[in-house]
């Protein structure tokens, strides 16, 4: 039988890796987190210096090597076999990625690298251009959003929740910002696929979230 691929896309903070690993989870699919992928490159540049250049980028990209883990609902993230989950979710690497992903080299390896993944297996894979460009023949695709404001408000909670020194107003900034850079990058820019079911969750909780992806899921079994 031919493997499931589910395509979750949408703008910073509009609760994907948190609703999708959940979704994931219930419906026994391995869970692709693309944003931890770019957020890997941009952690190796960022070891190597404080000032991030395009060519320290493209210089750190032929030899990482990056590998997710999904168990018990949780992705671990492994960078050349050290585990770095909690150091790619910081201030500094919010800034950064979005001009990481914004390098054609980046995006050439971490597509290559996601078409495999979603090779063999049931997947549910989050990201920007998941089902426009990495699986445009996606069996599920939907585009999940919120207002910019409630996404901030997710983002400073999270951040604060784990002790950083954030500031709503700058988050705000950061994201709108983010979400700029990548949706008018030019190679595939954050967009809903024409055919994407678009899913507002300003207002909703995480269940009701869950419920409504698993439910377009099982419609597609
Ligand atoms: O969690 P949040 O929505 O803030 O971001 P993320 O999903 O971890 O993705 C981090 C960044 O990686 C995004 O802002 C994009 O710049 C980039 N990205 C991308 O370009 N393409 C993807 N498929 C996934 C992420």
């Amino acid at each position: 039988m031919k493997n499931i691929i589910v395509a979750i896309d949408g703008p910073a903070g509009a609760g994907k890796s948190t609703v999708s690993q959940i979704a994931a989870d219930k419906l026994g699919f391995t869970y692709i987190d693309t944003g931890a992928m770019y957020r890997a490159v941009a952690y190796k540049a960022l070891q190597q210096k404080a000032e991030v250049t395009d060519e320290l980028i493209i210089s750190v990209l032929p030899d990482i090597e990056i590998t997710l883990k999904f168990e018990n609902a949780k992705t671990k993230v492994f960078a050349d076999g050290k585990e770095i989950t909690a150091e790619i979710r910081t201030p500094e690497i919010n800034k950064i990625v979005s001009k990481v992903a914004a390098l054609v080299p980046v995006r050439e390896k971490l597509t290559e690298l996601q078409r495999k993944m979603g090779q063999n297996e049931n997947v549910l894979m989050d990201g920007r251009d998941i089902g426009t460009f990495v699986f445009p023949n996606a069996d599920v695709k939907i585009f999940l959003t919120a207002s910019v404001e409630e996404r901030a408000r997710r983002r400073y909670e999270e951040l604060k929740a784990k002790g950083f020194d954030v500031n709503l107003k700058e988050i705000e900034k950061d994201i709108a910002k983010r979400d700029k850079l990548d949706s008018e990058r030019e190679m595939a820019p954050l967009k809903k696929a024409d055919d994407a079911i678009l899913l507002d969750t300003t207002g909703l909780s995480i269940d009701e979230v869950v419920e409504k992806i698993i439910t377009l899921c099982e419609n597609a079994r």
